[in-house]
Parts: structure tokens; C-alpha cells; sequence
């Protein structure tokens, strides 16, 4: 690589630096080819398949004087071509493996397709379901969005990201990015050392861990410095404290942003300010291209800060055997995409992040004899929705919605399916709500089919208000009114703030946005045929607005019936579904609590045992998790802090002692400067099926052995 490096002209090396969008309909753009032949084009995102990859990428190898390959990269979040359930449902699944597995499927088909780089998993912790960008992520919690985070890149990288089958992931958004304020896409961040170290940075931790090969510097501002400009969190903490030996990528436009900020007076000292706090790769702005050489013969910028990025990016190339194997073959593309198992494995992802939220007088599931069944609502026949936000490459044509699960099953000898959508998430006639009382009116059994559009989250879809949009409850409300067996299936990409919802409705089934298989997914749940058995991964909250997230800090005044607590005097306390809520067909019972010991030092491990017992009708799976909280320390901590969970499969009647193993880990808590702190003192832990109630035991933590 030093050979490289030394025979490249300073154009060259800058070409490296950069990233360009190069989709456009049918191929990549005429400018990028002539870019890559003249060496200045270091990689694209958006150019995919692999005859167009193919053809740019020629360009780069053959027609450039020294053949650097290209890094092709796009947003494969959660799917290539065969879309699984968006990351916020996956979460719910509870179940790492799982999302390693789904992951594996979106880097096969991305890789063959002649990608080598996804910008993902996003590892955002998000406890303000106004931001839209939740839906990308694994919620609100540190420890379930480290599990994550690891699982999907060993998903996406394997061991080997140059295997034919993996791609090189991205850790994104350093740091801090779904802290906006108010929940409003792209806003500032304010953050203190604390929350940083032990909330939002842990998730990364644990993706570079993973081995991640690169991360993502992000568009928002944090404590006054942005992100994409942040010597302080790019250096000192990824490269120095860390050392991580990957690339950071700038996102979209977001060094040129530093203007728009009011951090960098001009393009050019955008350029400067980014590339030495540590953004090696900028995508789609050009302030690298244009300023760096100007910037180094003034000596504003050392040539060896150039030199370092292009070699950290090189490495890369290098490792993934790009100078080797540059090109995409198109017969494995055709052979890899939409295989038959993949679509299998997104079904069973979209079962397993379903989260019956409410399910009150068994209306659920539905009898098998049911005769026939009205499906209100139009999002029950949007296929565009059930891909959710970033559908990769998918086809709508591919997804199977819940409308067409159910008229595939009434052909099989189901019930008669009767539709009317009601409106549509911007808003229903009243002629439309007549037609579907009307419909309603003659099924035995109503499913109402509530919630978002898939536009409704994501990228710069933030809402200030998070109930249901349009008339939807006006729709509910009439169809509740004709006292038939009716469940709500909510399909959006957030928690919503649906507290009428919650108390009229019977039965409300979560299913977020399911992929390719939503639809079957939900009938199955629908009927019985599976189980329910997802936990919601970020809590609802009762009203817009309202911290919900579990792990807050108590107060000196924790809510309660006196006046001067800690509440609001129009919206109840807590969260209306929480975390780690999620209901099953059977019923489980959490029994005999033993701790391997009562105390324990730092460098020991206590094993906690618990028995689970499937007490109700039918087989089904349980998701044990456990809570620590930390009754006094130098630094006040959370109520709770999840620190493990599992899912447990268990037969009617059937038990099973589940054991957990804490260490250290379990019991501090990072101190502003890094540095893992546990203090001696007394912990509660708590294991229960949701982040409230659970069995409870009491532990000391006692000072270091001398
Ligand atoms: C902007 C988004 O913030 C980021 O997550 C994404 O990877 C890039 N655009 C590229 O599409």
C-alpha cells in the first residue's frame, strides 16, 4: 500500500477522500465515469447491480492511471433485495441472532449485486419517538441496542468481509444524533459526558467490538460542536481512546454543513475543520476536492493528514480483495437475489418482532371456524408501507400485505375477507366512514388496521404530535361502536401516542413494518398460528412529548399522588405500553429467585436463576429480562438498567430454571473521563417479562479485594 500511496499525485489521493451519489435512473451519472477514469472518484453510494457497478467500476480499474478500485456502498438497513421487518421491529424479536442472520441475507444479496458497504446498522439510541428515525434503530436502550449492534455486523461482515457474501459495515450516526432536541430531525443535541458514556456510546462500543470497519460522522451539532467537525469525539474518543483503525464517512453533505452550522466561515475551512477532527471520506459535498490541495500548499492542512486518510480507506480496499476482484458477477446476482429461503427467513423475522400489545377477553386469536372477517383500513393493502423506510432495492410487487395474506387464506377454506380502507392516513369522508361501518357491519369479526404511513417515519419525518394521523380513531370509534370481535393491527414505524386506542381497543397487535412477509406474518398471528411474543424495544408514551423511556433518573421528587412530584398535571406518569412489554397467547409465571451469593466483588460474577413457567394454554416463548438499579452512587443512576434478557420456549405446563451470569459490568457505570467506575453500595435486580414489576432481590457490591 505504501507503494500505492507514494506513486499517487495529491488529485488522486483526494479522489480517494471522496464519495459521490451516483444513482441515476438506469446507471450511475456521465460525470462519474469521466471522475473514475481521472482516478477521482474513491466510491459512490446508490450505484448498484452489478452490470451498471460493473461498467463505473471499469472506468476506475481499467481507465485510470493507477486502477484503484471503487467501494461501491449503499443503505442496505434492513434488506438488499428481499426486505425484512425495518430495525425498530426487529428489536422487538428481542433476539440478536436473528437480526445476525437477516443481515447475512441483506449482505449476500448486496454483495452480489456489486455492493461492498452498507451504511448500516444505525446504532442511535432514541427515546423521543417524534424522531422519525427510530424506526431505523433498536430503540432506547443501551444494553438490547449493544446486542444489536453487534449482531448486525457480524451479520453484514462476517469474519472475513471480503468473503463473496459480506460487505463492510457502518457504525452510524457518531454520536449523539437521535438525541435531537424536541425529537426534531437533524436539530442540535445537547448532552452531558455522563449521558454520552453510558447512553449513547455504548452501542458503538460494541459495534467497533464487533470489528466494524467504518463509521459514520453525523449531520447534528453536539454540545455546540458538530458532529461531522468534532475533533474531541472522532479523535479522542473513536481513534485514541479506542483505537479504532477503521474510516469515518462523513454523511450526506454534512462537511459542506459545517457552514450552514455557523462552525466553518466557508467551504473551505469546512474541509479543514473535518478532515483533521477525523472525517476521512466526504460523501456528496466536494468542499475535499476542491480546497485540500490550496489548503496543503498553504500548509493549513499537513500533507501526512491526507496521506493517513487515504491509507486508512486504502486498507480497506485492500483487505476486501477489491484490487484483486474488482467486479460483480452478474450470473451470481441473478442467482443470489430473492432466493425462496430468504423470503422464508423475513417471515419469520416479521413473526417474531409482532408485539401483542393489548389482548382483552381472548378476542385474540381469532376462532378458526370464524366465517368471515372486514378489514378496515388502508394501510392493510400498502405495499409500499409494509417495506418501511430505506426498502433498499425491494420491489413493491414483492411484498405480500396483510390484505392479500388474508384473501390467499380465504381461497385455502378462511373466512370471507371484506375490505374498505376507510380513508388513508391523511384523512377519511365521511362517505368512507359510512362505507366502512357498512362493511364492518356484516363480518363476524373486524381487524382495523391503524397507524402511519411508511413516510410518516424516517429521514426528515419527525412528528411533533404522535397520535394517529388523519381520522383514523374516528374510524375506530365507529367500528368499536358496532360491538363486534375487533383487534387493531398497528403498522407504523414509532411508538404512537394512542392512550384512546389503548383503552378502547381490545386486543391491539404491534406489527410495525413487516418487509416482504408482513402480511403472512400478521394472519398467522392473527389465527393462532404463531405466537405473539415480540417486546416493544421503545416504550408508547401516553401523550406527545412525554419522556416514557424506562431508564430515567429517579428525582428528588419520583411522581406520586402528592402535588409537588414529579409530573404533569394532564398526562399520567410512566408510559402507556413500556419496555419490554409484550403480551403472548399463554401465560408465564416468573418464580424462585436465588442469586449465587448476596454480595460480591468487582472482579467476581454473581449466577441468577429463575424459574419460568408456561402456566396458560398453549406453547409459547417468554423474553426474561433483567434490571439492575444502583440504589446510591456518586453520580445518581437509572431507576432500571436492563442487563440481560432471553427468550424461553416453553411447552404448556412445561418449566424451565433460566440463569443469567452478571459481572462487573452489571453494576457501574462510566465516569466522565471513560473510565468504568463500580462502586461499592447496595443494588436492586429485577427480573420480570417488561422494564415494571418483576421479582425482586436485593445485592451488595463490596469494595475491591486490597
Ligand atoms: C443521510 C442519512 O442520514 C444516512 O443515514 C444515510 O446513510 C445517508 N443519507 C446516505 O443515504
Amino acid at each position: 500500500m505504501e507503494t500505492l500511496l507514494a506513486t499517487m499525485t495529491l488529485v488522486e489521493k483526494l479522489g480517494q477522500l471522496q464519495q459521490l451519489d451516483g444513482f441515476s435512473e438506469g446507471g450511475f451519472r456521465k460525470e462519474h465515469l469521466e471522475l473514475a477514469r481521472q482516478g477521482r472518484l474513491g466510491s459512490t453510494l446508490n450505484v448498484r447491480g452489478a452490470r451498471v457497478v460493473n461498467e463505473l467500476q471499469r472506468a476506475a480499474v481499467e481507465g485510470s492511471r493507477l486502477g484503484i478500485p471503487i467501494l461501491f456502498a449503499f443503505d442496505v438497513i434492513h434488506g438488499y433485495r428481499t426486505i425484512f421487518p425495518v430495525p425498530l421491529a426487529e428489536a422487538s424479536a428481542w433476539d440478536p441472532d436473528l437480526a445476525e442472520r437477516t443481515a447475512a441475507v441483506a449482505a449476500a444479496e448486496a454483495a452480489a449485486a456489486g455492493l461492498k458497504w452498507t451504511f448500516a446498522p444505525m446504532v442511535d439510541i432514541a427515546r423521543d419517538p417524534r424522531w422519525g428515525r427510530i424506526v431505523e434503530g433498536a430503540g432506547e436502550d443501551p444494553f438490547l441496542g449493544s446486542a444489536y449492534a453487534r449482531a448486525r455486523v457480524y451479520g453484514f461482515q462476517g469474519k472475513d468481509p471480503s468473503e463473496p457474501d459480506k460487505i463492510l459495515a457502518c457504525a452510524k450516526h457518531w454520536v449523539g444524533y437521535g438525541a435531537a432536541e424536541g425529537g426534531r430531525d437533524y436539530a442540535g443535541v445537547e448532552l452531558s459526558a455522563s449521558s454520552l458514556r453510558n447512553i449513547y456510546y455504548p452501542p458503538f462500543r460494541a459495534a467497533l467490538e464487533a470489528g466494524v470497519a467504518t463509521f459514520m460522522s453525523a449531520f447534528n451539532d453536539l454540545n455546540g460542536v458538530p458532529t461531522s467537525g468534532n475533533a474531541s469525539t472522532l479523535t479522542s474518543v473513536l481513534r485514541r481512546e479506542w483505537g479504532f483503525s477503521g474510516f469515518v464517512v462523513s454523511d450526506y453533505t454534512s462537511v459542506l454543513e459545517l457552514v450552514a452550522h455557523g462552525f466553518a466561515p466557508s467551504g473551505a475551512e469546512a474541509a479543514r475543520l473535518a478532515l483533521t477532527a477525523g472525517v476521512e471520506m466526504e460523501m456528496v459535498s466536494r468542499t475535499y476536492a476542491e480546497n485540500l490541495e490550496n489548503l496543503v500548499t498553504s500548509g493549513a492542512v499537513p500533507l501526512s493528514v491526507i496521506d493517513e486518510a487515504v491509507r486508512r480507506i486504502l486498507r480497506w480496499k485492500f483487505r476486501l480483495g477489491l484490487f484483486d476482484h474488482p467486479y460483480a458477477d452478474e450470473q451470481r446476482e441473478a442467482e443470489t437475489l430473492a432466493r425462496p429461503e430468504f423470503r422464508v427467513l423475513a417471515r419469520e423475522a416479521a413473526v417474531r418482532s409482532l408485539v401483542l400489545l393489548k389482548n382483552e377477553g381472548g378476542v385474540l386469536p381469532f376462532p378458526k371456524n370464524l366465517r368471515s372477517l372486514a378489514v378496515i383500513g388502508s394501510l392493510a393493502d400498502d405495499r409500499l408501507s409494509a417495506m418501511g423506510s430505506w426498502s433498499g432495492d425491494g420491489r413493491a410487487d414483492d411484498v405480500l400485505t396483510l390484505l392479500a395474506a388474508l384473501r390467499a387464506r380465504e381461497k385455502l377454506g378462511g373466512p370471507h375477507i371484506t375490505y374498505a380502507g376507510g380513508g388513508d392516513v391523511s384523512g377519511t369522508t365521511d362517505a368512507q366512514l359510512a362505507e366502512a361501518v357498512r362493511t364492518a357491519k356484516r363480518a363476524d369479526a373486524v381487524t382495523v388496521v391503524l397507524g402511519e404511513s411508511a413516510a410518516q417515519s424516517g429521514e426528515a419525518a419527525s412528528r411533533a404530535f404522535i397520535g394517529l394521523p388523519g381520522r383514523q380513531l374516528d374510524v375506530l370509534r365507529a367500528i368499536l361502536a358496532l360491538g363486534k370481535p375487533t383487534a387493531v393491527v398497528l403498522l407504523n414505524g414509532r411508538p404512537l401516542a394512542i392512550p384512546e386506542v389503548a383503552t378502547l381497543a381490545p386486543a391491539i397487535l404491534e406489527a410495525w413494518f413487516g418487509g416482504l412477509e408482513s402480511g403472512p406474518a400478521i394472519v398467522a398471528a392473527l389465527f393462532g398460528e404463531v405466537d405473539p411474543s415480540g417486546k416493544l424495544p421503545a416504550a408508547f408514551p401516553h401523550c406527545s412529548g412525554q419522556p416514557a423511556y424506562y431508564g430515567r433518573k429517579s428525582t428528588g421528587r419520583p411522581a406520586g399522588t402528592d402535588k409537588y412530584t414529579s409530573k404533569y398535571l394532564d398526562c399520567p406518569d410512566g408510559a402507556l405500553f413500556p419496555f419490554g412489554h409484550g403480551l403472548s397467547y399463554t401465560t408465564f409465571a416468573l418464580a424462585d429467585l436465588t442469586l449465587s451469593s448476596q454480595s460480591l466483588r468487582p472482579d467476581e460474577k454473581v449466577t441468577l436463576e429463575v424459574e419460568v413457567r408456561n402456566v396458560g394454554p398453549r406453547a409459547g416463548t417468554e423474553v426474561v429480562q433483567v434490571y439492575v438499579r444502583d440504589l446510591a452512587a456518586s453520580r445518581t443512576r437509572p431507576v432500571r438498567e436492563l442487563k440481560g434478557f432471553q427468550r424461553v420456549s416453553l411447552e404448556t405446563g412445561e418449566h424451565r430454571r433460566v440463569n443469567f451470569t452478571l459481572g462487573a459490568e452489571a453494576f457501574g457505570f462510566y465516569q466522565d473521563d471513560g473510565r468504568f467506575l463500580v462502586e461499592p453500595g447496595q443494588f436492586l435486580i429485577y427480573v420480570g417479562n417488561s422494564s415494571i414489576g418483576g421479582l425482586e432481590t436485593a445485592l451488595t457490591m463490596l469494595p475491591a479485594r486490597p
